[in-house]
Formats: C-alpha cells, sequence, structure tokens
C-alpha cells in the first residue's frame, strides 16, 4: 500500500472516535513525519462550539508534543457529500511547522490532493 493509501486509512480509522454531537461532522487526520511515523487525530467538540479542536491540529500537537516538528503530508476524511480541505485555522498551525505540506482530503467516494501552499499562500509568520 503507497504512503497515501496508508494515511487515508490512519484518518477513516481515527474518525470513528471522533467526537462531534453538535455538528454530526466525524472527522480525521492523519499526519506523517520526516522520520515516517504517523500520528493521528480526530474533531473533538464542546457544549461551548468555541472550545472545538479540529481533528487536524489535534494530529500535529499530539505528533510535537511527542517530539516531532517535520512532516510530509496529512490526511483528513470525513464522511460528508464533498471531502474537504483543512479550515483557515489549521493551515495556519501547520504552516508553522511544514510550510510545504502534502495534504490529501477525502471522503468515502474519492480524494483531492493539494499542497499547502497552495490552500495558503503568503502565510503568517513572524520572520516574514
Ligand atoms: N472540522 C475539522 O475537524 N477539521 C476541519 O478542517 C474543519 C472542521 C470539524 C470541527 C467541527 O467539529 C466540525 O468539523 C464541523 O465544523
Amino acid at each position: 500500500m503507497d504512503v497515501i493509501q496508508t494515511l487515508l486509512r490512519a484518518a477513516q480509522k481515527a474518525a470513528q472516535e471522533a467526537y462531534a454531537p453538535y455538528s454530526g461532522y466525524k472527522v480525521g487526520s492523519a499526519i506523517m513525519t520526516t522520520e515516517g511515523r504517523i500520528f493521528t487525530g480526530c474533531n473533538v467538540e464542546n457544549a461551548s462550539y468555541s472550545l472545538t479542536l479540529c481533528a487536524e491540529r489535534l494530529a500535529i500537537f499530539k505528533a510535537v508534543s511527542e517530539g516531532y516538528q517535520k512532516f510530509t503530508g496529512i490526511a483528513i476524511y470525513a464522511e460528508t457529500d464533498k471531502p474537504f480541505p483543512p479550515c483557515g485555522a489549521c493551515r495556519q498551525v501547520l504552516a508553522e511547522f511544514s510550510p510545504d505540506l502534502q495534504i490529501i482530503y477525502a471522503n468515502q467516494k474519492g480524494q483531492q490532493i493539494t499542497t499547502l501552499t497552495e490552500l495558503l499562500p503568503h502565510s503568517f509568520t513572524l520572520d516574514s
């Protein structure tokens, strides 16, 4: 199985753990480090809606908290009508660590591939 399919499978599995009683969107994510390790995350909602954490940020924060800061790709999976790319907040967090990350987003019907540079050109950094 190639890397993309491996990441997608991990994201799909992670989506099963999503806590999404308010939106009903169960999202899973899987990020790969340059060393080939995979960290997963799911969205975790809260009754105080704005405290919700997206799947992508949970995945990258788990990786960073374990000592990994460089990534090659991230997959996002949700069983929505159309697959969706990371939200703006997640794009900014991903850009902090790997501005040229490969991004695969998918649903049960298909997948799209892009890069973070394409989704977030001219991202904010303190040295820009
Ligand atoms: N969500 C994610 O997990 N990732 C995104 O990139 C967009 C949105 C979650 C947050 C919330 O639990 C639900 O999807 C609906 O916005």
